[in-house]
């Protein structure tokens, strides 16, 4: 989502749409923004493109020099027009614009409920603005300092009362935040483009600070009420480099946003006391969970590698078996579906029409659907049964990044509710799992930095017109992914191979000089996949292993170059193997000159079969 607000002499509409439009990017299924007019505190907002909101205030505009605005990407609440933002509460004298997610909002919400207020709408947003009025004492920022030390979560807030129309407070809590700095004007933005046109100075709040701000002033401090003093930024970009928040393409942007989607989409489904996967959210019932006796994974591209991988965690966690197939072959293959099978359907945008047609069929059948997707009220989301959002947040890019390792997360959270609830695994594997899963933003991180290699890795694969992928198991899976990743947006010819089939057929196209990419983190077949590794090597190939930490000596002594990646759970390291694959085909693309975000001949979404 993407917050904006104005307090200053000029008229404020304008200014909110212009920076509402730089922010669309976050999000577009709704919009809204709030005014002070000369009738109080007015608020105009509409489901849909920013389009809708602007016809809207054509038509009555809202006029006034201190408002608010907003553009959303659903989370909580499909998109509609009363889920939109601004919210307000029952006095409607206090607005607030939120991005973020407030986990503990239901709780809030029933307290709330106790003591009269009444909702409107589903969202943890409008939670906010209620508790906010039930703070208040006459003071707009301490109340707002009451109410967010009861939120848990990350949030970027815009709060504003009609009973002092000369400030507007704004707070962060892990959801960005800048505070623009102009003459006899202030501004805040989710970013910086949304104000770059105003202002170039620039405060950028951290964690749990938060600015008071007049027409004339901005004063900042911790949400403890401790007063600080901060260094004014100086912008010295344009706002296409602005957009990309620095990075020269989103796909990078999205690589290196992983480590937070890792975080978004597992922390609020993992017990306070790291033991166990709840996941009420999906309305299944554990009678149904255990009537289940097999399941089948049905997506279109990456989403259907991620379901590659999906199969071995149920199946390994959970003992029931698992068939992954693409979504425009599963419809056509009759395939056998009894009342207890759970079909899983994953897809980043939901929209995907043969996903979608997939999804429609198992239904006919008799089937349940569980969906994983990114965006909340999708078509997908819609229809399924049971929904289980990747929190990934928007991804712009063509090649898909942060949205499939965040459909990994997604399976394993699945896999660990299906075995907690079953009773399938010990709560001490459960338990182990989860804390693996827990270090991996980290160790996300720790690759990220090791980016330079990869770049030289790829420079030099970018000198050659066909390359191979292999791996066993998991890897084989994650191999999978790596080769579409290099051929969407590089155009280098490869394949992916099971390590042991290579020698079957294809181990004829090894020549002198031919780059193989070895996975090799699944240490119960390593000494296998090393066997494999000799055999392409002894024709010529010039292998990359990436391996796992603590193993790379070893490894490194049958391969050319090695990358090795953080120690994991076996099950968990294509969380991590991949993203170096990702960085691989990014700098290879890049070396190519080819256009990274929108490859020639793909579509972020596509909607016909
Ligand atoms: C398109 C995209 C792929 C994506 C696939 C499935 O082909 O180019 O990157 O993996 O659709 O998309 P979905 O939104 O269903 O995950």
């Amino acid at each position: 989502c993407g917050i904006v607000g104005y307090i200053g002499k000029r008229d404020s509409q304008d200014i909110l749409l212009d920076g509402l439009k730089k922010l669309e990017y976050r999000g577009y299924d709704s919009a809204g923004i709030a005014v002070f007019t000369k009738n109080g505190l007015e608020i105009t907002k509409s489901k849909g493109r920013l389009a809708n909101l602007e016809g809207l205030l054509r038509e009555a505009p809202l006029e006034g020099s201190v408002g608010i605005g907003h553009t959303r990407w659903a989370t909580h609440g499909k998109p509609s027009d009363v889920n939109s933002h601004p919210h307000t509460d029952n006095s409607a004298k206090f607005s607030v614009v939120h991005n973020g997610i407030v986990e503990n909002y239901l709780n809030l919400k029933e307290e709330l409920m106790a003591k009269g207020h009444i909702f409107v709408s589903e969202t943890d947003t409008e939670v906010i603005s209620h508790l906010v009025a039930d703070e208040y004492d006459g003071n707009i920022v301490e109340a707002v300092q009451r109410a967010v030390k009861r939120m848990r979560g990350a949030f970027a807030l815009g709060v504003l009362t009609e009973f002092e129309p000369d400030r507007l407070v704004a707070v962060r809590y892990a959801s960005p935040l800048v505070i623009g700095v102009g003459e006899g004007e202030n501004f805040i933005g989710s970013d910086i483009p949304a104000i770059l046109e105003h202002t170039r100075n620039v405060y950028i709040l951290n964690d749990g600070e938060m600015a008071v701000l007049t027409r004339n002033g901005v004063e900042l401090l911790t949400t403890e009420g401790e007063i600080i003093s901060k260094e004014i930024f100086h912008v010295d970009w344009d706002l296409v480099t602005a957009e990309k928040a620095g990075f020269d393409h989103f796909m990078l942007k999205e690589i290196h946003e992983q480590p937070k989607a890792y975080r978004d989409t597992m922390m609020s489904r993992i017990t306070e006391d790291g033991k166990s996967v709840e996941l009420k959210e999906l309305g299944m019932t554990a009678e149904f969970i255990k009537s289940i006796r097999k399941v089948h994974i049905v997506a279109c591209g990456t989403a259907y590698h991620a379901g590659l991988v999906g199969k071995t965690v149920i199946e390994s966690l959970v003992r029931i078996p698992v068939e992954t197939d693409v979504a425009s072959e599963y419809r056509y293959r009759s395939p056998i579906i009894t009342p207890d099978t759970l079909v899983i359907v994953v897809s980043q945008s939901g929209e995907t029409a043969d996903t979608l047609a997939a999804l429609r069929e198992a239904q006919r059948n008799g089937a349940r659907v569980l969906a994983i997707t990114n965006v909340v009220g999708s078509s997908i989301a819609r229809e399924a049964d049971h929904v289980l959002i990747t929190w990934a947040g928007l991804e712009i890019a063509v090649a898909s990044t942060k949205a499939y390792t965040s459909q990994l997360v997604a399976f394993y959270l699945f896999g660990l509710h299906l075995a907690g609830t079953i009773g399938a695994q010990e709560a001490s594997f459960i338990e182990e799992v989860i804390t693996s899963m827990k270090q991996l933003p980290e160790q996300v991180e720790s690759i990220l930095e090791q980016s330079a290699v990869l770049k030289q890795v790829a420079e030099s694969i970018s000198h050659h017109k066909h390359l191979f992928f292999i791996g066993r198991g998991v890897d084989y899976a994650v191999a999978q992914e790596g080769s579409l990743k290099l051929k969407e947006i590089s155009y280098i010819h490869s394949e992916a191979y099971a390590a042991g089939e290579l020698k079957h057929g294809t181990l004829a196209l090894i020549e002198d000089g031919i780059p193989v990419i070895a996975l090799v983190t699944q240490e119960e077949l390593y000494e296998k996949t090393l066997s494999n590794i000799k055999e392409v090597k002894a024709r010529g190939a010039h292998v990359l292993g990436i391996a796992n930490a603590g193993t790379e000596e070893e490894v490194a002594k049958s391969v050319d170059e090695l990358f090795a990646i953080p120690k994991t759970l076996p099950l968990l390291s294509p969380a991590l193997s991949v993203v170096p694959l990702q960085l691989i085909s990014y700098y290879a693309s890049l070396a190519l000159e080819h256009d990274v975000d929108k490859p020639r001949n793909l579509a972020k979404s596509v909607t016909v079969e």
